[in-house]
């Protein structure tokens, strides 16, 4: 089934439902890969679909047009799940044109072979398709350097590829046809996971497409539903993200070994649910990375318990730290506590990545050996006020 989004414009994508891993980020909701066709006078395919769901496409585009009918190709993003269907479709359509950046240009080069047909675009850029118009935004590093958004002026219609994406599968297409609430959640999740430490980019992209003036009725992504209802709110989300803005949240993330260091954490809880404040317990064996990532994106605080194992962090905190490394959240309280047995480095180690992902670390953290007693409980109660203290300077 196609879905029309605008006046010959189509939803032609594919649902993924049974997706469970989306290379390491675990989509417990499934996901999509959306794909647009504008039919005007040269008819135009916006993105094409992971290389598995292919025919899908193809047979969604057959049920509207020949695809031997189709000009032009929009590749707003080189990324596989974006692109995996190009020499598919270009057998398929024959003689067509691709628009993309110059990134994408050398980049599908290297994915696909040298030869294609492309021509290039920059910000500005606009191609006439007859009644309607394209015109083309790059934006670097949402989510990669090739990425650019695609917009039709009379329809004020943002294509905006991975940005403002959710990785849920739905039978609705669009917001008004599914839960509010899954859908932010989702959609919190994706920003966390892929966009978190490209803040500045995304407040520079947020500020060209208010430069250029574009008016935004409806934005639709290439993963998730379709924002018809109210765009304005994924803007104001975007925004608020990238700026690290944060509620009165506390996350407590953490593994143990024997519970002395859950232990700990419960005490941290109870201090913290004590002065009202929003809390969430995260067991790293229990939580994926990329929840715990969701959760940490709109925390003011947070908090990272480890054992000490092997002169070590035990392996679950590593993998979040090193992930952490990697996304760097910002404007954050942040401090460590953990059990030990004799050596007890494991303290340490997570308030030194801490600062190194530059977050507002209370030091020295809190250490219990073998099993916290009623003096280091005092010390994990204290130190959970003194977060309490920072969160409220915060404002
Ligand atoms: Fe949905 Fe960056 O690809």
């Amino acid at each position: 089934m196609t879905v029309k989004l605008k006046e010959n414009i189509y939803w032609v994508g594919a649902i993924d439902w049974t997706l469970r891993d989306f290379h390491g980020y675990v989509t417990g909701r499934g996901a999509t890969y959306n794909s647009y066709l504008i039919i005007d006078e040269k008819i135009t395919l916006v993105d094409t679909v992971k290389e598995p769901f292919c025919s899908e496409l193809l047979e969604r585009i057959r049920s509207i047009v020949d695809p031997g009918k189709i000009d032009y190709i929009i590749c707003n993003h080189i990324e596989k799940d974006h692109s995996g269907s190009l020499l598919a479709c270009l057998k398929e359509f024959g003689d067509v044109k691709i628009f993309s950046t110059k990134m994408a240009q050398a980049g599908l080069e290297k994915y696909y072979g040298p030869g294609l047909p492309v021509e290039t675009v920059k910000t500005g850029d606009s191609v006439k398709l007859g009644k309607k118009t394209v015109q083309f935004l790059e934006v670097p590093m949402l989510h990669w350097p090739d990425s650019m958004f695609s917009y039709v002026p009379e329809d004020k219609l943002l294509l905006s590829n991975d940005g403002f994406g959710q990785h849920i599968a739905t039978s609705g297409r669009f917001d008004d046809d599914v839960a509010e609430y899954e859908v932010m959640f989702e959609a919190r999740k994706y920003y966390a996971n892929l966009l978190t430490h490209l803040a500045p980019l995304i407040q520079n992209a947020l500020k060209k497409v208010t430069e250029l003036g574009l008016e935004i009725d409806m934005i639709a992504p290439c993963h998730g539903i379709i924002w018809r209802k109210d765009p304005g709110k994924i803007i104001q989300a975007y925004n608020d993200w990238s700026l690290h803005k944060a509620k009165d949240k506390v996350s407590v993330i953490y593994d143990t070994m024997w519970k002395s260091t859950e232990i700990m954490a419960k005490g941290i809880v109870e201090t913290i649910t004590d002065a009202g404040f929003e809390v969430r317990l995260l067991k790293l064996r229990e939580t994926h990375r990329s929840d715990v990532m969701a959760e940490i994106l709109d925390s003011k605080g947070i908090f990272i318990g480890s054992p000490t194992i092997h002169r070590q962090l035990f392996p679950t905190v590593a993998d979040l730290l090193c992930y952490m490394k990697g996304l760097k959240p910002q404007n954050k309280a942040a401090a460590a506590f953990g059990s030990f047995g004799w050596s007890g480095e494991a303290v340490q180690m997570i308030s030194d990545d801490l600062k190194e992902i530059k977050l507002d670390v209370i030091e020295p953290g809190v250490r219990a050996k073998y099993l916290p007693d009623e003096s280091e409980m005092k010390e994990v109660h204290a130190l959970s006020r003194t977060m309490i203290e920072k969160i409220r300077a915060m404002g």
